[in-house]
C-alpha cells in the first residue's frame, strides 16, 4: 500500500483491527508454557515463546496489527494492543476525554525531572485508563518527542523539549520512566535529524558527524542509558541517502547505546520490508491489519536469505520483549487487573488535574517584571481586562475541532480546558472581568465569548481604559504550532517567521498606551518576536501550551498564589538571523532545497535535501560562538523572590562540585541550578563556550539555604573527535560553571576529567 494511504489509515482514523490472525499451527501452547508465567524474567519468556512460533508468526510480529495497534495472535494468547498518539497525552480514537496536560515544551521549562516523571506516570495511567482491557487495551503512547529545536520555527517544537540535548534527553528519560512504571511503552521519536516539518517525508538530511553524536543523537542515548527506553520511532526523513527506517547506520547507532527495545517506523515510513528489516528497524507501524499472505512471503524471504535471518530474528525478539514489558501476555493476572483498575480510576482524576495545574504553574517563565509589577494583590484589583486572541481560545479538541487544527499527533480530546477568561471569571466573578479579544484566531466576527457564554466582547482600548489590570493573552495557536499532515511537499510547513499571529504587536502597543499596567501572557511552542512591544509593558510571562488548567494557573501566578519558576529551554533571540541555521547564507541549511547543485529538480525518492551547516552551533552554542546577544539567555527565568548562588566546595579530580543556594527574598520559590562544562580546544577542534551537563531544582522558603551538589562524570566532558571518529576526553583541564542561566554562571571551578 502507498505510504500516503497508510498514513491516512493509521494516523487519521486511529483504527484497531479485530480480524484474527489464522493460526498456522493447530492448537495453542500449553497453559503451563514458561512464556505464560508472569513471574519469570522477560528474557526467559521471550526465549521460550520464540521457540514456539512459526516463521509466519515471527513475521506477523514485525508488523502492526492495525492502524493504531500491535499484537493479535490468538493462538499464543496475544491480544491486540492499542497504540495512542502522542507526546502531550493519549490522543484517543475514537474520542474519549482525558486530562489535558501542558505540552512537552512546558515539561522542559520546569527543568524538574521528578515532576516530569510524575507527568509520564500520569500520562501512562490515562493511556491505560481510557480503554478497559475488555475493549482493546492501550499500552503504548507515541512519545516523548525528542527532536531538537534547531530553529525556533520548527512547527513541532511544542512537542519537543527545546534546543539542548542534555535537557531534552533528561526530560525524555523522565517521561519514559514514568510511562514504563505503569507498563505503558513509550515510543520515543523521531530518530533522527527530523527537526522540521518542511518536506519531512521526502527529505534527505545530512550533518557533520560531530553534530549527530553530540547533539541530535544524544537525547536518545541519554534515554537509552538512563531510562532503558523500550521503543523508539524512526523518522520519516532520510539520513545520508537512506530512509531512517531503512538505515543500518542510523539504527545500529541506536543499538550502540545499549538500546534493547523495538524500533518502530513512523506511519508510512516503512517503505520496503526487505530494506527496513535489513536496515535494523523492527516493526512496521500503521498497517491495514493482519496479512497472512505478506507473512508467508516474508517468511520465505527470510529463509531465502533475502532478509538477513539474524536481523529478522532480532526484530521479532525486540518486539516481543516490548510486548512482554507492556504486560500484553499478563492481562488476566490479578496484579495487572488491580493496576488497570487504578489506571481507570485515575483517568481525569482530581490528582491528575492538580498535577496539570502544577506543571502549568512551574513551567511558566517570567521574562520581565519591571518594578516587581507581578504579583498583584487580588483584593486591590477592581477590574481585570482579558485582552487578546488567546483569552478565549481552545487549544484542545474540546470544541469538536479536528486534530489537524489542534496540533495533529499532539492533539487532545478532553472535557475540560479552562481558558484564561473562564479562569478569571471563576475567580473574580463576572463583574470584575472585561473581555476584549481584539481579533480572533478563529470565529472571526463573534460578538461574545465562547468559554464564558454571553460575556460580551468589548473594544480592547476601551476595556484597557476601564480596567486597572490588563492581561494580554497572545502568542500562537495550533495553526502554526502543529504537525504537518500529508505526504510530500505540504505547504505551509514550519512557521514562516518569528512574528506573533495576526496584528498582535500593534494591539499590545495600543492597549499599553491606554493602560500601562499590562501583563503579556504568551501561548507558544517556541520563541516569538517581542521586539516591537517589549518596552511598552512591565511584565511578560511565557505559558507555552498550558493544558486544561492553564487559565487557572495563570490566575494563580498573577495573584501570587505561586511564583513562576519555569526556565527557558531555548535561547530567546531578537531576530531570526540570530540563529545560525538562519544566517548561513544558504537555504540548504534551512529548510533545504528541492534542487541539486545544478539547479535541477531532485528525482524521487529524495526530492528534497538539507545539510546542517550550523553543525554543533545550535542554540546557545551558536549565540556564544557568533557573539549574538539574545533577548533572554537559555535557562533564564525570573521569580517573585530572589536567590543567591555561592561556591561551597569543589573536587576537580572527583568531579564533585557543590554550591550554596539561598532564597534571599521574602517569598518561597523554586530555583533551577544549572551546571555547564567548558572544554579547551582539543585536537584543533573548537569547543562551545559552555554546554549544559546537569541541573537541579530546589524549592526554598524565604531565608532558607541548601547545598546543591553535582557529581559529574568524565563523559560529561567528552567530545566527538573528527580525526579519530570516536569520543575523546580533553587532555587539558576543563572548567565547570554553575549558576542560574547560560548567561549567569557566577561559580567557576577547574575540572580534570582526563585524570
Ligand atoms: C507522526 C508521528 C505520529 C504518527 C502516528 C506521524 O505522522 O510523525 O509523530 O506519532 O503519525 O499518528
Amino acid at each position: 500500500m502507498l505510504p500516503g494511504a497508510l498514513l491516512a489509515q493509521g494516523m487519521a482514523t486511529g483504527t484497531v483491527s479485530r480480524v484474527a490472525h489464522p493460526a498456522t499451527i493447530a492448537g495453542a501452547p500449553p497453559a503451563d508454557a514458561p512464556y505464560r508465567d508472569a513471574t519469570l524474567p522477560i528474557e526467559a519468556r521471550v526465549d521460550d515463546l520464540m521457540a514456539r512460533l512459526t516463521d509466519e508468526e515471527k513475521a506477523r510480529l514485525r508488523h502492526a496489527s492495525g492502524g493504531m495497534s500491535s499484537g493479535l495472535i490468538p493462538r499464543i494468547g496475544l491480544p491486540e494492543i492499542r497504540t495512542l498518539d502522542g507526546p502531550n497525552g493519549p490522543r484517543t480514537e475514537p474520542a474519549r476525554p482525558v486530562t489535558y496536560f501542558p505540552t512537552a515544551i512546558a515539561y522542559a521549562a520546569t527543568w524538574d525531572e521528578a515532576l516530569v516523571e510524575a507527568v509520564g506516570r500520569a500520562l501512562g495511567r490515562e493511556t491505560r485508563g481510557a480503554y478497559a482491557v475488555a475493549d482493546v487495551p492501550a499500552r503504548m503512547l507515541l512519545g516523548p518527542g525528542a527532536n531538537l529545536a534547531r530553529s525556533p520555527l520548527g512547527a513541532r517544537n511544542f512537542e519537543y523539549f527545546g534546543e539542548d540535548p542534555v535537557l531534552t534527553g533528561k526530560m525524555a528519560a523522565a517521561i519514559c520512566r514514568g510511562l514504563q512504571s505503569v507498563k505503558v511503552s513509550p515510543c520515543m521519536k523521531h530518530w533522527v535529524l527530523n527537526d522540521q516539518e518542511w518536506a519531512r517525508t521526502i527529505l534527505d538530511v545530512d550533518c557533520p558527524e560531530r553534530a549527530l553524536r553530540e547533539l541530535y543523537a544524544r537525547p536518545f542515548e541519554i534515554a537509552a542509558k538512563e531510562a532503558g527506553v523500550w521503543a523508539v520511532m524512526g523518522g520519516y526523513n532520510a539520513v545520508r541517502g537512506h530512509w531512517c527506517s531503512h538505515s543500518a547506520e542510523i539504527n545500529d547507532l541506536l543499538r550502540s547505546f545499549g538500546f534493547d527495545g523495538a524500533i518502530y517506523s513512523d506511519w508510512g515510513g516503512w517503505r520496503d520490508t526487505v530494506k527496513a528489516l535489513n536496515g535494523g528497524a523492527t516493526l512496521e507501524s500503521g498497517t491495514a491489519g493482519p496479512d497472512p499472505a505478506r507473512d508467508r512471503r516474508e517468511a520465505e524471504q527470510v529463509r531465502a536469505g533475502l532478509i538477513d535471518p539474524e536481523r529478522a530474528h532480532d526484530a521479532t525478539r525486540r518486539n516481543l520483549r516490548n510486548l512482554f514489558r507492556m504486560g500484553a501476555f499478563d492481562l488476566a493476572t490479578e496484579a495487572d487487573k488491580a493496576e488497570q483498575a487504578a489506571c481507570e480510576r485515575s483517568l481525569r482524576s482530581p490528582e491528575h488535574r492538580a498535577l496539570a495545574r502544577r506543571v502549568a504553574r512551574e513551567s511558566a517563565v517570567l521574562l520581565k517584571n519591571d518594578g516587581a509589577f507581578l504579583p498583584r494583590a487580588e483584593k486591590d484589583v477592581r477590574k481585570v481586562a482579558l485582552i487578546g486572541p488567546n483569552a478565549d481560545q481552545y487549544h484542545s479538541m474540546i470544541d469538536g475541532s479536528p486534530l489537524e487544527r489542534r496540533g495533529a499527533s499532539g492533539a487532545i480530546h478532553t472535557d475540560r480546558e479552562v481558558t484564561p477568561l473562564a479562569a478569571f471569571v471563576e475567580r473574580l466573578g463576572r463583574d470584575r472581568v472585561l473581555f476584549a479579544p481584539g481579533f480572533r484566531f478563529e470565529n472571526e466576527g463573534r460578538k461574545d465569548a465562547i468559554s464564558v457564554p454571553g460575556m460580551p466582547a468589548m473594544d480592547p482600548v476601551e476595556a484597557a481604559r476601564q480596567a486597572d489590570l490588563v492581561i494580554f493573552c497572545g502568542g500562537l495557536d495550533h495553526s502554526l504550532d502543529r504537525e504537518v499532515q500529508g505526504w510530500g511537499l505540504v505547504l505551509p510547513a514550519d512557521r514562516p517567521s518569528l512574528a506573533l499571529k495576526g496584528p498582535q504587536a500593534e494591539l499590545i502597543r495600543r492597549v499599553a498606551a491606554a493602560n500601562p499596567n499590562v501583563v503579556v501572557a504568551l501561548t507558544t511552542g517556541a520563541p516569538v518576536s517581542v521586539e516591537e512591544w517589549i518596552d511598552a509593558i512591565p511584565a511578560l510571562l511565557v505559558t507555552w501550551y498550558p493544558g486544561g488548567e492553564g487559565g487557572l494557573a495563570l490566575a494563580d501566578l498573577v495573584f501570587g498564589d505561586a511564583s513562576p519558576s519555569g526556565r527557558l529551554p531555548y535561547t530567546w533571540g531578537r531576530r531570526l538571523e540570530d540563529w545560525p541555521c538562519h544566517s548561513m547564507g544558504e537555504s540548504l541549511a534551512w529548510p533545504g532545497l528541492l534542487t541539486d547543485a545544478k539547479g535541477e529538480r531532485l528525482p524521487k525518492p529524495f526530492q528534497a535535501r538539507q545539510y546542517y551547516h550550523d553543525g554543533i552551533w545550535v542554540g546557545y552554542r551558536g549565540f556564544d560562538r557568533y557573539g549574538r546577544q539574545p533577548r533572554w539567555p537559555f535557562g533564564f527565568g525570573l521569580s517573585y523572590t530572589t536567590f543567591a548562588i555561592a561556591p561551597a566546595h569543589a573536587d576537580p579530580d572527583a568531579l564533585r562540585y557543590a554550591v550554596k543556594v539561598r532564597n534571599t527574598g521574602a517569598r518561597p520559590g523554586r530555583q533551577v541550578v544549572q551546571c555547564y562544562v567548558s572544554k579547551p580546544e582539543s585536537e584543533g577542534q573548537e569547543m562551545p563556550a559552555k554546554e549544559l551537563a546537569a541541573f537541579k531544582s530546589v524549592t526554598l522558603a524565604p531565608g532558607e539555604e541548601r547545598l546543591v551538589t553535582f557529581d559529574l562524570r568524565p563523559n560529561d566532558f567528552r567530545y566527538w573527535s573528527e580525526a579519530a571518529g570516536a569520543w575523546r576526553i580533553p587532555q587539558a583541564p576543563c572548567a565547570v560553571l554553575i549558576g542560574d542561566s547560560a548567561a549567569n554562571l557566577p561559580v567557576r571551578h577547574e575540572a580534570r576529567p582526563h585524570k
